[in-house]
């Protein structure tokens, strides 16, 4: 594994997070809690330091899986990343901006992105309760509020640091320009964005500004949702309630697949799956601070951490690049 320090923040990060949004089991199909944990302790395992959650994962159940997974860990040893500002229970009377209705055992649950200083006291609040924990290493606004000044978030991010509550923070789906006004008010320590092999549009605006800013950059999504694995182009399915029934459909199913076919032969060279052909990938794109890998059982978790073990040389990075251009 390689550790990788976050911007200008005090944080050194394992290389592969891992990204427990599917572990929370809304939106994903479910999860059953023992893989979940064990995938937890495979990270660990394998070299990964650092976990990746948030509130709204499961609408807490993402946090306290990993708040009971850290029970009689070191918790020095490990960073924990989670997020704020996505609100689902009401508390924010209808301030805010509505984001969208999510659907839970049937019932329509409205999501609101809310940023407002009140807001972010009383969610790190609950976070650090079912984490288990007394301080965040990093904590992130899940998504831009049009509704909050970003200085009034960036201030109180400021004094949960002053406070010790959180060692550093971030933003997450944050454009340039919000990037640019929010770094005024406070050391941004990351933004995390969207970024794969099939995304890669922060590369022309947000990684030039952030690497000359020495502002780190968490790369999400980096399989797209399991799509780059090739397995939905083999056997694997999806369950009714999965989200991805409809966010696959973004991808020309038939470009993918063509991608992949290209790529395979390479990763079967380096004994590898073609998950972690894509995961090295990106871990060695200019300005990526580190990359999430989500997992919901062991066997992933242990598979993606070891994807760090490739090395890929100059030519075979251009073999890589050259088969994105053409497809
Ligand atoms: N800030 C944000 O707005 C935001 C948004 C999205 C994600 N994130 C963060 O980024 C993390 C990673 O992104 P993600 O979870 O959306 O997607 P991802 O990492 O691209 O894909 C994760 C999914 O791919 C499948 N998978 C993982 N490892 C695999 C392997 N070795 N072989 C085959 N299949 C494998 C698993 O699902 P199946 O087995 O069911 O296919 C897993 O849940 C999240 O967990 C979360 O922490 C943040």
């Amino acid at each position: 594994m390689e550790y990788r320090k976050l911007g200008k923040s005090p944080l050194e990060l394992s290389a592969i997070t891992y990204g427990a949004f599917a572990i929370g089991g809304s939106m994903w199909g479910g999860n059953e809690r023992k893989d979940s944990i064990a995938a937890i302790h495979a990270s660990i395992d394998n070299g990964v330091t650092s976990l990746d959650t948030a509130p709204f994962y499961g609408f807490g159940l993402s946090e306290e899986i990993i708040g009971d997974a850290l029970a009689g860990k070191d918790r020095t040893k490990v960073q924990i990343l989670t997020k704020f500002g996505l609100v689902w229970d009401g508390s924010n009377n209808g301030k805010g901006e509505h984001f969208f209705d999510a659907e839970e055992n049937g019932k329509i649950i409205p999501v609101y992105k809310y940023a407002a200083k009140e807001n972010i006291i009383k969610e790190v609040e609950e976070s650090l309760k079912r984490l288990k924990t007394d301080y965040v290493d990093l904590l992130q606004l899940h998504w831009p509020d049009a509704s909050t000044p970003i200085d009034e978030t960036m201030e109180a991010l400021q004094t949960l640091i002053q406070q010790g509550k959180i060692k550093a923070a971030g933003v997450s789906n944050y454009s340039l320009d919000q990037v640019v006004t929010a770094a005024q008010t406070l050391e941004l320590a990351s933004n995390q964005v969207p970024y794969s092999m099939l995304n890669r549009s922060i590369e022309q605006d947000l990684v030039p500004y952030t690497t000359a800013n020495n502002i780190g950059i968490i790369a999400y999504s980096p399989l797209e949702r399991g799509l780059l694995s090739g397995k939905y182009f083999a056997d694997a399915k999806l369950k009714s309630d999965d989200h991805r029934n409809g966010y696959f459909g973004q991808f020309n199913p038939e470009k993918v697949k063509a991608l992949l076919a290209d790529l395979q032969p390479l990763a079967a060279s380096k004994n590898a799956s073609l998950a972690q052909l894509v995961l090295r990938w990106t871990s060695v794109q200019k300005g990526i601070s580190v990359v999430l890998a989500g997992a919901r059982n062991a066997a992933q978790a242990e598979s993606n951490a070891k994807a760090m073990d490739i090395t890929l040389s100059t030519e075979e990075l251009q073999f890589i690049q050259q088969a994105l251009a053409k497809h």
